[in-house]
């Protein structure tokens, strides 16, 4: 049957992706790189990216995992921790090695034990980064374990974004993967004062769940990722924010793949794989939204405003089905690992409608 709809637009960018390493970044990696031109890599690996010398080498890794008929460009990043050095974070940055540095604050996520203790000690950092116009990407987390899980989000902006903003008032920030409606208002009443520096990833799992969907039927590992999805009245303030159109949002998606064992397991590990299906999950909440003539701006425009980057010259086009149709359920890696894909439960309206098949 032919499509209901079609939408095309310059090929979307992912702000925020997880590709791991050997034979997973062998099995994801195509999904990305099919949907999105380029990609910002988080650098949580083990042991993590502290260097440009690590980051030159795993860019090497994903250029040499990625099929030959495919195209593809990771944008790499550098883990902060305690102890980094400056000098070598500005060298990766000028010679086009490094795009930006990431903020795991120790603990708050999956693979940041090596992350930052203490926001103060990087202050020589963050002044380094400042100067040089080198963005700063944050997991906006407390890992406090006197804060109640879910306000995690909440307190950061409070505790620790805040006073960094006063701090260091022309550093580029993104906070990533943002949940809250308290994150959603704070970015937007922000956008006068920060000068274009400051905005916003939304994932697509974020705006398709609220927290209800890790208890319903019982507790679902796959619907556990972190920052945890919170309220209904949060997942709307977020779609609100995203479909506005306003430039300082854009899609991350925080695909963040694991074998299914270290899911459904105790213990089991934050993290969704979204890669195969975030361009059907975003294009269908912003059809919700009624706001698919913004899609473009999301997926394909803002980033690019807000890094100093050229809008991708390649188009996509999405497809509205006239049935909705099962989504990609999960792929299996050399090793024979299965990574569940989001979304377990449902079937999607739109895809991606591919020249050439995976
Ligand atoms: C990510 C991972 O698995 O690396 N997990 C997640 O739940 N999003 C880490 C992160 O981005 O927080
Ligand atoms: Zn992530």
């Amino acid at each position: 049957m032919p499509p209901l709809q079609t939408l095309t637009i310059p090929k979307p960018d992912d702000w925020h992706l997880h590709l791991r390493d050997g034979a997973m970044l062998k099995a994801v990696l195509p999904y990305t790189a099919s949907h999105f031109a380029r990609a910002v890599v988080m650098p949580n690996l083990k042991p993590a990216i502290t260097t440009t010398a690590a980051a030159a080498a795993y860019r090497e890794r994903i250029r040499e995992a990625l099929p030959p008929h495919m195209t593809f460009t990771p944008l790499m990043t550098a883990y902060l921790t305690d102890t980094i050095d400056p000098d070598d974070l500005e060298r990766g940055f000028k010679e086009g090695i490094l795009f930006a540095a990431k903020l795991y604050p120790a603990g708050a996520t999956t693979n940041s034990d090596q992350g930052v203790t203490d926001i103060q000690a990087i202050s020589d950092i963050l002044d380094r980064l400042q100067k040089i116009d080198m963005p700063l990407l944050i997991h906006g987390e407390v890992a406090d374990p006197a804060v109640d899980f879910f306000d995690r989000e909440t307190v950061f902006i409070d505790r620790v974004l805040i006073p960094l903003r006063r701090n260091f008032p022309a550093l580029r920030i993104v906070m990533e993967h943002i949940t809250t409606r308290y994150a959603a208002n704070y970015i937007v009443s922000e956008a006068q004062s920060s000068h274009g520096k400051l905005a916003a990833t939304v994932t697509a799992h974020h705006m398709r769940i609220n927290r209800n969907a890790l208890f319903e039927g019982g507790l679902n590992p796959h619907h556990f990722c972190l920052p945890v999805a919170k309220r209904e009245e949060d997942r709307q303030a977020v779609i609100a924010a995203a479909t506005s159109g306003a430039p300082m949002f854009f899609a991350g998606t925080d695909s963040a793949p694991h074998p299914r064992t270290a899911k459904e397991s105790s213990h089991g590990l934050g993290g969704v794989f979204s890669a195969p299906n975030a361009l059907a999950l975003y294009a269908e909440t912003f059809e919700k939204a009624g706001s698919l003539d913004r899609l473009e701006n999301f997926l394909s425009l803002n980033g690019p405003a807000f890094y100093g980057l050229p809008v991708n010259a390649a188009s996509l086009k999405l497809e509205k089905r006239a049935a909705p149709e099962e989504p990609l359920k999960s792929i299996l890696t050399e090793e024979a690992q299965e990574v569940i894909a989001f979304p377990t439960e449902s079937r999607l309206s739109w895809r991606v409608a591919l020249k050439e098949p995976l």
